[in-house]
């Protein structure tokens, strides 16, 4: 616990040192805090999302830290701080900055620590990723965590929905277009526990994807997941080459509303459309349809629920009711 603690206490210096360098550095001013304010977002919002920024020098923030006594042994298991053993020097390892020269996204816990990183880099280049994160550690569980989930919770609670999107900057425009009810699992497949955590808050989630298609059938699965916890899905996906953020940066409150409100379908008719165009006539093709929609129809835990979807999906795959309900019999029985 006393090992956590270090690392809970370095992380949060580390949140406070990249803010320093954006707000308070010519180069941070220069590059980082400049970078912010072209995508748009205001300086309370980069304040309220502690968003900040690494110098680019090679263990500028390591130094940093160790002066003000925080121990390498801490930087190293929170992936701050990458440390490399020097054979001609055992005691001496050599380290560097892990985020060197990308601005930076603080991820918080649902009760506000400081739990890890996503740095971004400031032009795209195809030798390095786009986003860097923190490494699992004992604090920093990717699996478990939403970003965005501390400054949305009140909201998801009140608007009684969740909008789920796929990034950092999604997360942020929309809070400063005054969507407040938004996290993002942050490029990482949904699991159960982020699931749950939103369950928690409300029984309604709306998944919206970027306008780029890539993904699209990949992340269809995952919303099974939202299924079984008896949860109500939407998806909306956006116009080819948007996402949230640059919707919402290029829109009016008043326009992202309407849009969400015209172009969020029921998730259960979203996937038996898609589905059904992409098998058309092929008969193959479709029974392997039906099969994979009755699947998700399964996960729904309320019998009522289930029949009224059997009845739309026979609509909407032109096949009648009593094949989908011999079917949903069939993958129970293998559940049993
Ligand atoms: N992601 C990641 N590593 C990458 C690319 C993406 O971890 N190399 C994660 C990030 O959390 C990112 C999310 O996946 O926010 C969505 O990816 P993408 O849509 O490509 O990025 P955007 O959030 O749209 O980023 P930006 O607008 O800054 O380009
Ligand atoms: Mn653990
Ligand atoms: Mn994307
Ligand atoms: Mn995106
Ligand atoms: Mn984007």
């Amino acid at each position: 616990a006393n090992e956590r603690e270090s690392m809970y206490l370095v992380s949060e210096f580390a949140r406070n040192h990249f803010s320093e360098m954006l707000w308070d550095t010519e180069l941070g001013k220069a590059i980082g805090l400049s970078y912010f304010r072209e995508r748009g977002f205001t300086d309370e919002t980069i304040k309220k999302f502690g968003l900040g920024y690494c110098l680019d020098q090679w263990d500028g923030f390591t130094t940093a830290a160790l002066h003000k006594g925080y121990q390498l042994n801490y930087l190293d298991k929170t992936g701050l701080t990458i440390v490399k053993e020097d054979s001609q020097n055992p005691n001496n390892p050599r380290t560097f900055d892990r985020f060197k020269g990308r601005v930076m996204f603080p991820i918080h816990s649902m009760s506000g620590r400081v739990l890890g990183f996503g740095g971004r880099i400031l032009k795209i280049d195809k030798k390095a990723a786009k986003y860097l994160n923190s490494p699992e550690s004992d604090i920093y569980h990717k699996s478990k965590v939403l970003y965005g989930i501390f400054f949305a919770k009140q909201a998801i609670a009140k608007e009684d929905n969740c909008y789920l999107v796929e990034g950092y900057t999604d997360v942020i425009q929309f809070y400063q277009r005054g969507i407040e009810n938004v996290v993002s699992s942050s490029g990482t497949a949904l699991t159960p526990e982020q699931i749950r955590l939103i369950n928690r808050l409300t029984k309604n989630i709306t998944v919206l994807f970027d306008g780029d298609a890539a993904g699209l059938r990949a992340s269809v699965r995952g919303i099974d997941l939202i299924l079984e916890q008896g949860m109500n899905v939407k998806v909306c996906t956006f116009p080819e080459g948007e996402d949230p953020d640059s919707f919402a940066k290029n829109n009016e409150l008043e326009e992202v509303q309407k849009y969400l409100a015209d172009n969020a379908k029921d998730f259960i008719q979203f996937k038996a459309n898609l589905l059904a165009e992409e098998a058309a006539n092929d008969p193959i093709k479709r029974a392997e349809t039906v099969r994979d929609i009755v699947n998700s129809i399964a996960k729904i835990p309320d019998p009522i629920k289930r029949e009224i979807y059997i009845q739309e999906c026979a609509h909407i795959m032109n096949v009648s009711e009593g094949v989908l309900f011999s079917t949903l019999a069939q993958i129970n029985m293998k559940d049993a």
